[in-house]
């Protein structure tokens, strides 16, 4: 990029997934508590648990089926809603899992080979969705805060595009004319928004849920992630967006600093993640929080069940239902929306209070 600009989508991209070289394709630690960030499966195997549940009551009224999870991050989801459905004696046909990342694809494999090697037979590695549509689940946890996002400034009322620019070997953000395939749904809301106002777009997601949509036949496509409804995103006191970087469980805005080193997330746009959805065909089931789409799956009970044994036990799996629903952690910011396919049975995760109308 020498002495050009390129899109800050283009600059997420590289410094996320170049291979060999991006922050998820070289072989930083990245999750869990050596690394630089914590997700709700490497923090609590119970909130797989909650996931299993789910999936196991999908997987039930379609008389079986196949799970495929995008972005496995260390395999710690995948490892552990296996093992609890075959506690259950639910197991789906085959465990899918696509992984943009070599390196996070190679630590999944091993992980199951060690952790699960009876069942590793069941577990498929894709290049690329499927081309025959499944029947069964599509999990997807914290991979909409991992997809590439434009930047924006309002500039004279008009969006200009952030983007970034290579000076004297550092990259800086510039303002150049408003891109064309900024989102006319987000150009509405500024005009509440003063100058300066910065936030982030993402101009990929339609393609993206289509092609992901496209990969399911039958059943639900399940996203747990970091999100706002379109309104309360883009509200005029979020001023500087969502866009976040993460190094050694320090947040901070600058993703200039150290490239390919930090990770780089920004919020999912549920409303925008809606509509792409109804867009392909898609019916949106239910939208709610983390906390109640696990209390939803039997977050209690199992808590309860599993914790019951002795009181160390109970004080560390007290605190990991703590981080994964309480309000000031997880259990708000996370939300988890139900988009379905062909699919006529109730989602446990969705029976609780229904937040559809924020979108
Ligand atoms: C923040 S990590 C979350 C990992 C894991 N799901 C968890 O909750 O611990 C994002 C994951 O999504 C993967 N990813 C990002 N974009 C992807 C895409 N388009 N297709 C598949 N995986 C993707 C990354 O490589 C990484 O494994």
């Amino acid at each position: 990029m020498q002495g050009g600009t390129i899109g800050f989508d283009r600059y997420m991209d590289i410094a996320l997934y170049a291979p060999g070289l991006g922050y998820y394709s070289a072989g930083a630690h990245k999750l869990g508590c050596g690394g630089d960030f914590i997700t709700a499966p490497e923090m609590a195997p119970i909130f797989s648990r909650c996931v299993s549940a789910q999936c196991a009551q999908v997987l039930q009224h379609l008389g079986g089926g196949s799970i495929l999870e995008l972005g496995a991050g260390s395999g710690a989801m995948a490892c552990d809603v296996l093992a609890d459905l075959a506690q259950r004696q639910a197991l789906p046909q085959s465990y899918l899992i696509l992984e943009i990342s070599a390196d996070l694809r190679a630590r999944q494999q091993a992980r199951v080979r060690t952790q699960l090697p009876h069942l590793a037979p069941r577990v498929q590695w894709l290049e690329t969705l499927p081309v025959t549509p499944i029947r069964g689940v599509i999990l997807a946890n914290e991979v909409l805060d991992a997809l590439p996002v434009a930047r924006f400034r309002r500039r004279k009322g008009v969006p200009a595009e952030l983007a970034v620019e290579e000076k004297g070997g550092e990259f800086i953000w510039t303002e150049r004319d408003p891109r064309p395939d900024f989102d006319p749904a987000v150009a509405a809301l500024l005009g509440a928004c003063a100058d300066g106002y910065t936030s982030e777009w993402n101009p990929r997601l339609l393609p993206w849920i289509g092609a992901v949509a496209a990969a399911l036949h039958s059943g639900l496509l399940l996203f747990t992630d970091y999100g706002h409804p379109r309104r309360e995103f883009y509200h005029p006191q979020r001023v500087d967006g969502t866009l976040r970087c993460h190094y050694r469980h320090r947040a901070h805005g600058d993703p200039f600093l150290w490239p390919g080193l930090q990770d780089i997330t920004a919020a999912a746009d549920f409303t925008a993640v809606a509509d792409a959805a109804s867009h392909s065909g898609l019916e949106l089931h239910g939208f709610t929080t983390q906390a109640h789409f696990l209390i939803g799956c039997g977050l209690a009970q199992m808590a309860a069940d599993l914790g019951a044994a002795d009181t160390r036990e109970r004080t560390a799996m007290s605190r990991q239902v703590q981080v994964l629903t309480l309000p000031a952690e997880m259990g708000e910011i996370i939300k988890a929306m139900a988009l379905t396919r062909n699919l006529a049975s109730p989602l446990m995760g969705f029976s609780g209070p229904d937040h559809r109308r924020r979108l």
